[in-house]
Parts: C-alpha cells; sequence; structure tokens
C-alpha cells in the first residue's frame, strides 16, 4: 500500500493526531479498567503515532509497525519513544508489556492463520496478569459499506484531501476493499494517487476463538460510543498468571 510507503510523509494531513485524542481516551480509560497499575504498552501497527501521542500521556510506549516510513512519521511526533521495525505476525522483542495494544492495524490480517500470528505475537509480548487490547475497525457483524472523506491543511503549505470508498465484498467471500482517492497539494502543484487496501470480515466468535486459543482469557467486548468509534469493536482480554 503506497500510503504507508510512497505516500507515508502525507499522513499526518490524512489522519491527524488530535483526531484520536477521544478515541484514545477511551483506550486508555479500558486498560486501566483492566489492569490499574499498567505502566508499559506495546503497540503492534502504530503507523503514524496519532493514538500513541495520547497513550504516551499514560503509559510508557514502544512503537513497532511493519513500514520503515511509518515509523519515521510517527517519530516526527513520538520521538521520545521507543520505535521497532516488525511485522505483527512475526515480531519477537524478547520481552513482554503490561499492556499489548492493536488498533487498526490489525485490520490488514486477511486470513484467519494471519489473525492468530498477530494475536500470538500479542500473547508472547504481554506478561503473565497482563492485558491485551484489540480494536479491529469492525467485525463481520458491525461491517457497512460506503463513503467518507477528509483531509487537513499542513503548516508547511502542503495540504491533503481524500475519498475513501469501502466496498462490500463479493458474495460468499470474506475479503473487501477500501479505495482512497487521495488529492495531494503541495504549493501550486496538485497530484492524486489512487490507493487499495484489501481487509477481511470475521465475526466476533471468530475474534474470540482466536483469542481463547492463542491463550488469553476473561475476554470481554467493552461498550464503545459509536459517535466516537463508529463500526470500532475492542476486545480486551488477559494472560493468565
Ligand atoms: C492506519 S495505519 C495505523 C495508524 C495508527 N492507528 C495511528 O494511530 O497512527 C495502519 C498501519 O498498519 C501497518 N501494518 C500493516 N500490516 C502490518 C503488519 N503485518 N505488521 C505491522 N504493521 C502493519 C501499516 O504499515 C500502517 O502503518
Amino acid at each position: 500500500m503506497r500510503m504507508y510507503r510512497e505516500l507515508a510523509a502525507w499522513f499526518h494531513l490524512l489522519t491527524h493526531p488530535d483526531d484520536y485524542a477521544e478515541e484514545a481516551a477511551t483506550y486508555a480509560a479500558i486498560i486501566r479498567d483492566a489492569l490499574p497499575g499498567a505502566t508499559t504498552l506495546l503497540e503492534l501497527g502504530s503507523g503514524g503515532g496519532n493514538n500513541a501521542s495520547h497513550l504516551k500521556r499514560h503509559f510508557t510506549c514502544t512503537l513497532t509497525d511493519l513500514s520503515e516510513e511509518m515509523l519515521a512519521i510517527s517519530r516526527t511526533i513520538n520521538p521520545e519513544l521507543e520505535h521497532r521495525q516488525g511485522d505483527m505476525r512475526s515480531l519477537r522483542l524478547g520481552r513482554t508489556f503490561d499492556v499489548v495494544f492493536a488498533h487498526d492495524a490489525i485490520e490488514y490480517m486477511t486470513t484467519p492463520d494471519d489473525l492468530a500470528a498477530a494475536v500470538a505475537t500479542a500473547f508472547a509480548h504481554t506478561r503473565p496478569g497482563g492485558v491485551a487490547l484489540f480494536v479491529p475497525d469492525g467485525t463481520a457483524e458491525t461491517f457497512r459499506s460506503g463513503t467518507d472523506d477528509g483531509g487537513h491543511d499542513g503548516p508547511d503549505g502542503r495540504s491533503l484531501r481524500y475519498l475513501e470508498w469501502t466496498l462490500p465484498p463479493k458474495p460468499g467471500e470474506t475479503i473487501y476493499e477500501v479505495h482512497f482517492a487521495i488529492l495531494m497539494k503541495n504549493g501550486d502543484a496538485v497530484t492524486v494517487d489512487h490507493d487499495i487496501h484489501r481487509h477481511a470480515l470475521f465475526t466476533k466468535a471468530d475474534w474470540i476463538d482466536t483469542l481463547q486459543t492463542a491463550g488469553f482469557e476473561a475476554i470481554e467486548t467493552p461498550e464503545l460510543d459509536p459517535e466516537v468509534h463508529e463500526e470500532q469493536v475492542a476486545f480486551v482480554c488477559r494472560r493468565p498468571d
């Protein structure tokens, strides 16, 4: 996906760190409820570091992502945080954290095996008694096709606007596509890009089964405010002591 490679330098004009303040406050509260003394947090697929820019007020955050370009963008707003390159399906840092967090990046797990591998990575990095929080953009039950748009003006003369079109899966399939039409203005020059992202529909039961198979217990799905979280679903769970 060009968005996380060639276009990564535009990411904070596509989705700005300020846009994440409310949802990050929800995640901090869910984590505090589940583990009041939590201090260390590992994020899988931290992207532009937008959530982390808020979560770091509550936790000592370690950020990981597949894309070096996205880690570089995250460092511009989170220079004090540890950043490590790695695929959430195979990452092994050799240490554990009070909390492992995976947000919308988990949407890029498009097969049950990929999802199981990412959840196994989370389990391997959660200390005994620690918690993991997964917040996919939705499940098969909450999925909605449709369009969205947005974008921001930067302080450096660059601006970006996008149209995001979520297409329904073909009949009998679980993979669906999200098409982005992205207009990027740099001074007087305007360029356009069409980026296609592929995701998969997992049911709530698929999620719970995958978490249990990995070894997590006490799985809960706390209510999220649809005004803030739209179709997102949260799964919070514990690694046994
Ligand atoms: C929408 S961005 C995440 C934005 C993030 N929630 C934030 O707060 O800025 C999705 C990220 O998932 C990352 N990603 C996709 N597949 C991945 C994988 N297998 N392992 C780790 N990161 C992955 C991409 O590189 C991208 O940075």
